[in-house]
């Protein structure tokens, strides 16, 4: 089993002022927790954030790292507005792509999904890919046999963003099973998780994709995360899941308390 990842994605929100205060609030407890912890904060905040949890002299719990929330995929040239993976380099290391936001709001297609994954590894970046059915098919009940349709989506997704990645590389992998319909427009009131039992199903699914293409043994060692409307009420729910290796986090990461809570349940699997 693997130890637990918890990741912050805190999308478009935080002034300078939250991003710092949230970033050395999560610092100071982070090594008391057996988990590892991934922040995204806004792309302007990386540095700032980075000078925080890194600073060149000073303490650096070992299990608190950075991620990008997207990036493009070529290393430098004529692309207003984007971020290259050389740029991010040495400052993250993670980055994170395909996240629905981006698919839905950018148009971003598989392929392209695919050339930045693959960007993201030549460039020393950990990817963290994530998938996910678009609707909630709702006549189907908890169970195992449901949404047909949401795994041929999401077996697709997978297929389509790792074609072409080698054995060797498919480890440095996190993926995320994040259907579209369970996440939160960032309030608390709009929140509406998957079930856990579901979406240990649809993340098996996606280990049997990774199975069939590197074998299991290699399979079984890529992280997979659940996302969508994660809270201290329900990460319970995904956490002590057998397939599910940790959780990505949106609104309820913005909150200290809420998101160390998040963190100390995930400890709680080991
Ligand atoms: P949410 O966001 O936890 O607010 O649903 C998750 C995500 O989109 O990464």
């Amino acid at each position: 089993m693997h130890r637990p990842l918890v990741i912050a994605n805190w999308k478009m929100n935080t002034s300078l002022a939250d991003a710092s205060i949230l970033a050395s609030q999560i610092k100071s407890v982070a090594d008391q927790l057996e988990v590892d912890i991934v922040l995204c904060p806004p792309f302007v905040w990386l540095y700032p954030v980075a000078e925080i949890i890194y600073p060149s002299n000073g303490f650096k719990p070992k299990n608190l790292k950075l991620g990008a929330q997207n990036m493009w995929f070529l290393p430098k040239g004529p692309i207003t507005g984007e971020v290259s993976p050389a740029m991010l380099k040495g400052l993250a290391e993670y980055v994170l792509v395909g996240h629905s936001e981006r698919r839905f709001y950018f148009h971003e297609t598989d392929a392209l999904i695919n050339d930045k994954l693959k960007a993201a590894l030549e460039f020393g970046l950990k990817p963290v890919l994530c998938v996910g059915e678009l609707k909630k098919n709702s006549s189907e009940k908890s169970g195992r046999k449901r949404s047909a349709t949401g795994e041929m989506d999401i077996v697709k997704q997978l297929e389509e963003a790792i074609y072409g990645v080698e054995k060797e590389d498919i480890e440095k992998v996190v993926l995320v099973y994040e259907p579209v319909w369970a996440i939160s427009l960032g309030t608390a009131a709009s929140r509406n998780a998957a079930d856990g039992g579901y979406a240990n199903f649809m993340i098996e699914k996606l280990r049997e994709v990774l199975s069939k293409k590197y074998g299991r043994a290699v399979a079984e060692r890529v992280k997979i995360l659940y996302g969508g409307s994660v809270d201290e009420d329900n990460v319970k729910e995904f956490i002590y899941q057998p397939e599910i290796d940790g959780v990505l986090v949106g609104g309820a990461s913005l909150k200290y308390k809420e998101f160390i809570k998040i963190c100390r349940e995930a400890v709680g699997r080991e």
